[in-house]
């Protein structure tokens, strides 16, 4: 009998252009965008990859960073969500001193649940000078939170 393939919806969230686009593209496609614009309310993709045999279907929803392209959308984004990317750029402090409040946002709209999630540190191939964010203090705060924690470049 033909099983239907499971899908999951995951949401990616962090503020404006610390690189949530060229992620989800470079993930779904294999490309880094060269002149991304900024994401206006949604754009959706998806992958399917294979976990323990079984094919599974990944939906990525990219959200908007700016708050005036966000708005309505915001409902949308968290229902039925199963699971979180949290992301900031490690050259802006500022992105990641913000993700507690894309932790509580998610919180506000999923009272109670516990939404797996993952902190990502994106543009990791920038030069050393530029870091503001260090690993070890983000990897404390995934800890704290139980998610995973990663550094990442999609540019690279
Ligand atoms: P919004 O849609 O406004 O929320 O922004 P976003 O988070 O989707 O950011 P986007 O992917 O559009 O990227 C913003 C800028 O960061 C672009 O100029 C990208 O070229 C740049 N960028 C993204 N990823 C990387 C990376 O890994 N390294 C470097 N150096 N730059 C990156
Ligand atoms: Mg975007």
């Amino acid at each position: 009998p033909l099983k239907r393939k499971r899908t999951y919806k995951i949401i990616i969230l962090g503020d404006s252009a610390v690189g949530k686009t060229c992620l989800t593209s470079k993930f779904c496609h294999g490309k880094f965008p060269e002149n991304p614009e900024s994401t206006v309310g949604l754009d959706f993709r998806e992958k399917n990859v294979q976990v323990a045999n079984e094919c599974i279907k990944i939906q990525i929803w990219d959200t908007a960073g700016q708050e005036r392209f966000r708005k309505s959308m915001v409902p949308h984004y968290y229902r039925n969500v199963h699971a979180v990317i949290y992301v900031y750029d490690i050259t802006r402090k500022s992105t990641f001193d913000n993700i507690i409040s894309w932790m509580a946002e998610c919180e506000l709209h999923n009272p109670g649940k516990q939404i797996p999630a993952v902190l990502v540190g994106n543009k990791r191939d920038v030069p050393p000078h530029l870091r503001e964010v260090h690993s070890h203090v983000a990897m404390s705060f995934a800890k704290l939170h139980e998610m995973e924690f990663f550094e990442t470049s999609p540019k690279d």
